[in-house]
């Protein structure tokens, strides 16, 4: 296991040149992407909701109340989530994500679900507030020096005693780049994967983690979302 960089927020003047080190992939990139999409097949491009949080949700370990989905894409497990009974709504800073999402919103008689285009950094929202915070798929685009302020930023949002549904690549994933790569090469190749030592380290830092497994395969077809390249974790907010 290697350790991941910056345990702690760095200082705001070292992110904002660190962000100058690794700006490939911003929203215009992500907006172009999915821009892109008719005739693809993008796993996540579908409409089922990660195979997780539905079994969790199901199961009672995620009560509904107020969810935030961080980075929703197209939306899918927003749209999930409103209609399992959450007050859901969806963040992305992509655009063309966000008009998708509220096509796929209408088409599933949702026509007034909130859906924000806006940086997970620039968003504000009441603190402890939330049930739920998902994230599928961000997390492990998101630079090593604003992982930190990312963690800091979900616990704040949280009231005592919420979820964070995250799922993110396991090493064979992702790039395969370390930190110190990701810096020495200014990109952070596609996505960063993770191993079990380094999402126990960093999230159990400041959540209780009650749940971290790979995901589960679906079949084609299948009304859940699944891949194995993916870890799936719940951790909560502890009470105190
Ligand atoms: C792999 S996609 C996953 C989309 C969706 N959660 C899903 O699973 O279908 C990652 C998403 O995170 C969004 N994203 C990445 N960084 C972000 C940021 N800083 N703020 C908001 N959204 C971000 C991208 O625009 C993209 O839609």
């Amino acid at each position: 296991m290697k350790d991941l960089l910056f345990p702690e927020p760095p200082a705001a003047a070292e992110i904002e040149r660190l962000d100058q080190v690794l700006s490939e992939r911003q929203s215009a990139w992500w907006d172009a992407f999915y821009a892109r999409r008719e005739g693809r097949q993008v796993p996540f491009f579908g409409r089922a909701p990660d195979e997780s949080l539905a079994a969790w949700v199901e199961a009672g370990d995620i009560q509904p109340g107020p969810a935030l989905d961080l980075g929703c894409g197209n939306g899918r497990n927003t749209v999930y989530l409103a209609q399992a009974g959450f007050a859901a709504e969806g963040v992305d800073y992509a655009n063309e994500a966000i008009a998708w999402a509220g096509q796929r919103a209408r088409e599933a008689g949702l026509p007034s679900l909130p859906l924000t285009a806006c940086s997970v950094f620039d968003l504000q929202r009441p603190l402890g507030h939330y049930a739920l915070v998902c994230d599928s798929g961000c997390f492990h685009h998101l630079p090593p020096h604003r992982r930190a302020l990312y963690r800091d930023q979900l616990l704040a949002w949280l009231r005592p005693g919420g979820v964070l549904a995250l799922c993110c690549f396991r090493p064979e994933g992702g790039s395969g780049l370390s930190d110190d790569e990701v810096y020495e090469r200014g990109t952070l190749g596609g996505g960063l994967g993770y191993d079990e030592d380094q999402l126990r380290g960093f999230w159990g830092a400041t959540f209780d983690i009650e749940c971290l497994r790979p995901m589960r395969a679906q079949a084609p077809g299948s009304a859940l979302f699944g891949a194995e390249c993916l870890w799936v974790m719940r951790a909560r907010k502890p009470q105190v």
